[in-house]
Order: structure tokens, then C-alpha cells, then sequence
């Protein structure tokens, strides 16, 4: 990758690569994601044939909900990354998963992103979440309830399943942007949504799910989750 004019700039192969990859999981959304998702998703419109520009999608992401997408640096860490939420900022990967490793990758990059969490920031109730999220991280300086908070938001956020039309559906980000992990969610063991239970939990980020939490409704996570972070 280079920098010219200003811009990111990717090669043609780091083009394909994201149009394949989009394709594949933008058809298994259609299966497996959640309806509020896929209508978040629509509004995004991210690039289907090369790799999107941070810039570009922020200003889209801007226009929904307020959210604005900066370039995650080296030194951002994983508390700068929740705080800024409060602030309406995401800070995201700019570089690509390895070519050999399209369907999963333990390691953010910018197909998880922006295809798993800038796509559902186009919805104003997730966004919202997002910043309640980054205000709890900010109010507290104790790494205990820090890493709380995390798990919570792994265990939403980023992996979090939710009943639709009597099946389960995706709204995690971690799930939406694997091809993998959205073919085996449904084999995995399904938790009923339970916050008390998340906080007791540690994070696994370094394989597909082996349980997930799922979720009534939207309605009930905002109820849940905000309650739970205001405690913060
Ligand atoms: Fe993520």
C-alpha cells in the first residue's frame, strides 16, 4: 500500500480481493444477517469492486449517524479505541487480510472493519450503543471494569446474535465480516442473552466462536446494554 495523493492507494490484486470478498459475504448477509444490518448496509453502499477509502465512507457514515472513521495507528490502544467511540469515532484498520486468509481472520482488518462494524454504524440505534460503549470506557480508570466492558462488547457487538422471523440472525461484527464464522454459527451453542453472564466471560478472539449470546430483540439489547454501562 501506498499513500498518493493523499489517498490510500491499494493494487489491482488488493482490488479483486476486496470485490471477492465482498461478494461472498455480502451474499451470506443475505441468509444470515440481521434485517437491521442489511438495511444499514444498503444506506453504507460500500464498494463492491475495490477497496473503499476511509474518507469516503466516513463522510456517508457522517451523513447517517454522525459517525466519523479515522486510520488506526500503531499506538492506538484498546482503551483509545472505546473512548473515541464516545466521541462518534472509529478508529479502523487500513490494511487488508493475508490473500490466503479470506473467510476468517483473528486479527482486525479492513474487510471487519468496514464490512462487520462501519456498515450496521450506519444505523442510529447502533451507533448510539456504540457511543454509550465508549462513554462507560471513559468514565472508568479501573482495568477491571475496563475489561468488563469489553466483554460485553464482544459479546454484542462483535459477536452478538439476535432472534428474527424465527430464526437466528447476526448483528456481531466478528460474524459478518467471516464467511466462516457465519456458515458454522448456527452449529455453535446459542446462550440466551443474559448480561450478567457476559461479564463473567472471557474474551476468545482467537477462533471462531464455540458459544454465542442471542438475543429477543433490539429493543432488548439497548435495554440491557445501557443499563448495564450506566453503571459504569
Ligand atoms: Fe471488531
Amino acid at each position: 500500500m501506498s499513500i498518493e495523493g493523499g489517498h490510500d492507494a491499494y493494487s489491482v490484486a488488493q482490488d479483486q480481493f476486496w470485490g471477492s470478498v465482498h461478494s461472498k459475504l455480502a451474499d451470506l448477509h443475505e441468509k444470515y444477517a440481521c434485517e437491521r444490518y442489511n438495511s444499514a448496509a444498503s444506506l453504507v453502499d460500500l464498494p463492491n469492486t475495490r477497496v473503499p477509502r476511509l474518507n469516503e465512507v466516513s463522510n456517508t457514515l457522517t451523513r447517517l449517524t454522525g459517525f466519523e472513521l479515522t486510520a488506526a495507528e500503531a499506538a492506538t490502544s484498546g482503551r483509545d479505541f472505546f473512548c473515541a467511540f464516545a466521541d462518534g469515532i472509529f478508529h479502523a484498520s487500513t490494511g487488508l487480510r493475508p490473500a490466503d486468509s479470506p473467510d476468517y481472520t483473528s486479527e482486525p482488518d479492513l474487510v471487519h472493519d468496514l464490512i462487520g462494524h462501519a456498515a450496521i454504524l450506519g444505523d442510529p440505534l447502533i451507533a448510539q450503543l456504540y457511543r454509550s460503549f465508549g462513554k462507560a470506557a471513559s468514565r472508568t480508570e479501573s482495568d477491571t471494569e475496563f475489561t468488563r466492558i469489553a466483554s460485553l462488547f464482544w459479546f454484542t457487538m462483535e459477536t452478538g446474535l439476535i432472534i428474527e422471523n424465527g430464526g437466528v440472525r447476526a448483528y456481531g461484527a466478528a460474524v459478518l465480516s467471516s464467511a466462516t464464522e457465519m456458515r458454522s454459527f448456527d452449529n455453535a451453542e446459542h446462550r440466551t442473552f443474559d448480561v450478567a453472564d457476559i461479564l463473567s466471560q472471557q474474551i476468545n478472539d482467537k477462533t471462531c466462536q464455540s458459544f454465542y449470546y442471542v438475543a429477543e430483540s433490539f429493543e432488548h439489547i439497548e435495554t440491557e446494554v445501557r443499563s448495564c454501562l450506566d453503571r459504569f
